[in-house]
């Protein structure tokens, strides 16, 4: 197994949603080392009750896929069901919906599908001993070479699901994982600068060292050229 792995701020600062991929199969030995590397996250008293479904059925994806087109309908009503209208939205909306219409399209042919499960009531905070694992997972699989991003939209028809794969009903879905190597590359990622959503001291205080940085943080001292172009 090759791992080009950039390094963890590299691979923190560019680990974008990425919706489409290459026909490639991911191997066992790749996944395996992607879900060891999920599964060294923290959870509340080290509980791991994190469960993962691999999915490679392709009849199952196929339906999957199906119900992904509920919610995308749902989305797409903002718009009139016009599509087309994603056209006219600003480059990086329009970039990333029309990766989510690719992904509600071709479900079906993504390599594998990783399921994300947890015990219900087990934590207080729900979800919080869960998504630490989801974001290992994520950029360690930018690490070998893949991307991937949560998709929930097949938990439309989230009974059907549970029931194809067995799922006890005292674990939650908490995300739907489509993983491959990706068409699209890895970069750098838009997001509110942390002067705009950190505070000092007190919720509503500014944080004048935050204030002082470039609006775009620091990404030039992590995002290699490659991966910026
Ligand atoms: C809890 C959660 C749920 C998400 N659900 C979906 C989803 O159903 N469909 C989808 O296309 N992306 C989903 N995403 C991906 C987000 O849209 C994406 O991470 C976000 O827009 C940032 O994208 P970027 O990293 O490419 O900038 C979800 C992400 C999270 C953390």
């Amino acid at each position: 197994m090759t791992t080009p792995d950039p390094g963890l701020f590299a691979t923190l600062y560019t680990t974008r949603a990425l919706r489409r991929f290459k026909p490639d199969p991911v191997s066992d030995e790749v996944l395996f080392q992607v879900l060891d590397a999920a599964i060294r996250a923290p959870s509340g008293q080290n509980a791991q009750d994190w469960r993962f479904i691999v999915v490679r059925d392709r009849a199952l994806l196929g339906d999957m896929q199906r119900w992904s087109a509920t919610p995308w309908q749902r989305y797409l009503a903002r718009f009139g069901g016009d599509a087309s209208k994603i056209d006219a939205l600003p480059r990086s909306q329009r970039l990333s919906l029309r990766s989510v219409e690719h992904l509600v399209h071709h479900l079906a042919e993504v390599p594998v599908v990783v399921l994300v499960l947890g015990l219900k009531g087990r934590h207080s905070t729900p979800g919080g001993s869960t998504f630490p694992a989801v974001q290992n997972l994520l950029l360690a699989a930018h690490a070998v070479g893949l991307g991937g991003s949560v998709f929930n939209f097949p938990l439309s028809h989230e009974a059907e699901l549970r029931e194809r794969l067995g799922i006890p009903d005292n674990n939650q879905i908490y995300c739907v994982l489509p993983i491959g190597y990706p068409t699209d590359r890895h970069g750098p990622l838009k997001r509110r600068p942390v002067k705009d959503v950190v505070y000092l001291e007190r919720f509503g205080e500014r944080w004048p060292f935050a204030d002082a940085q470039q609006e775009a943080g620091w990404q030039d001292r992590w995002v290699r050229n490659e991966e910026d172009d």
